[in-house]
């Protein structure tokens, strides 16, 4: 089993380059699906969930290549089937969005529930009353939907709560429908925008993104484009963490200051330096240790739940105590039974976690619960004293490019069992 051993206490230095991020290239690629001919999308990372996507396309007869300059080419001119591979449809959460493209183009679908990381219930409800609403006819049989719709019809749809996935489900799926489609109290992340623009720029009429009402009036034909993936996020904000956990002083280049406002603001809160620079951010602890700070996460622009657990690693370390509440999802706080192993002092309760800040963390075997959890765990053990060897890395290759490599760029003695092997055995930098 693949494993990273990390040999932690050594303060982040240097340059950080963000790569393309996650969740905004599957939303992307599954409106890709709508557009008869060849789509370029630059800055899509090299990642497991982006690779068990473009699977999923090869299924339905839709080539795919990352060309030498990096950009990912979708040739999406004809779909040999409407039927999904189920299979790899249940590895991730994005892929169920393939369903309201495909019916939107093809009036028939058979998709499967989605799968993603075990953080909650997660149904997919929202979407599918959305898509009923829009006039298709629905039915779930052994765990996969069937769909079929003449042509999908605009309505006025109002979401429970602001669903990032429905949201972009809906945009999909209502982009070539007769007339308007109204979505309230949608989801209004930068991956929302994001979408609306690269939709648009295939020729869809969508105003509102980035507010709570998106408004969409339907075209007949949409054209191909090329389009830039924005930088990721929760990437950034998981290197600003390793940064501050660390004692560091990390340039995080092409971070956007904008679209991580909460996270920075809560780690200036926490006593850490925070400045936007060149094309980046800034990020250095002087303090000797991290404040306290509680935290509640919220749909976007509020602290974001992928957030939440890198952000618990950095908090144990805290002289006091914080509180990190979670309000999106039930069960998010698997993983800190893996700090706990490190020697951190969390009580979970309910949907609250009562972090009591210890002096040192220690190393020790962990796994990564899921993709942000196995974050948590990476940061701590950058922290932690002597060495920690971390399993389950199918949750951490779904969604971070290269980890292990950025990491050990700015000075962290890490390395992949791959790269242990090759090197003979040698213990993490034994130096
Ligand atoms: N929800 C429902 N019914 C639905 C859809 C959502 O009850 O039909 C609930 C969910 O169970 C959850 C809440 O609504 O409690 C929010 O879920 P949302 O739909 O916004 O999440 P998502 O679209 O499934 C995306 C990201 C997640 C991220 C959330 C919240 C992708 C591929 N995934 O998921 O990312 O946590 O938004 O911001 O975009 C991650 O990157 O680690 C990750 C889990």
């Amino acid at each position: 089993m693949e494993k990273i051993y990390i040999r932690g206490g050594q303060p982040l230095a240097g340059v950080v380059a963000v790569g393309g991020s996650k969740n905004d290239s599957v939303a992307i690629m599954a409106g890709a699906l709508l557009v008869p001919g060849k789509t370029i999308l630059r800055n899509v990372p090299r990642i497991r969930d982006v690779e068990t996507l473009l699977e999923i396309f090869r299924h339905l007869g839709v080539a795919s290549r990352f060309r030498e300059d990096g950009a990912l080419e979708i040739d999406a001119t004809e779909l040999s089937t409407t039927e999904t591979a189920h299979d790899l449809v249940r590895q991730m959460r994005a892929s169920f969005n393939v369903l309201g493209a495909l019916l939107a183009r093809y009036g028939h679908a058979e998709v499967a529930m989605p799968g993603g990381c075990d953080i909650g219930a997660r149904p997919v409800n929202f979407h599918i009353k959305g898509l009923q609403h829009l006039g298709c006819r629905l039915r779930l049989e052994h765990g996969i939907y069937f769909g079929e719709v003449k042509r999908f019809v605009g309505a006025n749809l109002s979401l429970e709560f602001p669903s990032a996935g429905a949201t972009q489900h809906l945009m999909i799926a209502a982009c070539r429908a007769r007339g308007r489609t109204v979505i309230e109290n949608c989801a209004v992340e930068p991956e929302i925008v994001n979408l609306a623009e690269f939709l648009n720029a295939c020729g869809a009429h969508i105003r509102g993104a980035g507010t709570s009402t998106i408004t969409i009036e339907g075209v007949e034909e949409l054209h191909p484009t090329e389009f830039n993936v924005l930088p990721d996020r929760l990437q950034a904000g998981t290197y600003a963490v390793a940064a501050a956990i660390t004692g560091g002083d990390v340039l995080i280049r092409h971070a956007v200051a904008a679209h991580s406002r909460p996270v920075l603001a809560k780690l200036q809160e926490a006593g850490i330096e925070v400045e936007t620079a060149g094309d980046g951010i800034r990020v250095r602890r002087v303090l000797p240790r991290i404040r306290p700070t509680d935290i509640k996460t919220m749909p976007h622009p509020g602290f974001p739940t992928d957030m939440q657990q890198p952000f618990a690693a950095l908090l144990t370390l805290a002289e006091g105590v914080s509180m990190i509440t979670e309000t999106v999802y039930e069960s998010r706080f698997r993983y800190t039974t893996e700090l706990e192993k490190l020697g951190a002092d969390i009580r979970v309760e309910g949907r609250t976690a009562k972090i009591t800040g210890v002096e040192r963390l220690t190393g020790a075997p962990v796994t990564c619960t899921d993709l942000r959890g196995g974050a948590a765990v990476v940061v701590a053990a950058l922290a932690a004293e002597g060495e920690t060897e971390i399993s389950g890395l199918e949750h951490l290759d779904r969604g971070y490019e290269n980890l292990v490599a950025q990491l050990r760029g700015l000075g962290a003695h890490i390395l992949r069992s791959s790269e242990k092997r090759a090197a003979g055995g040698l213990r993490v930098c034994s130096a």
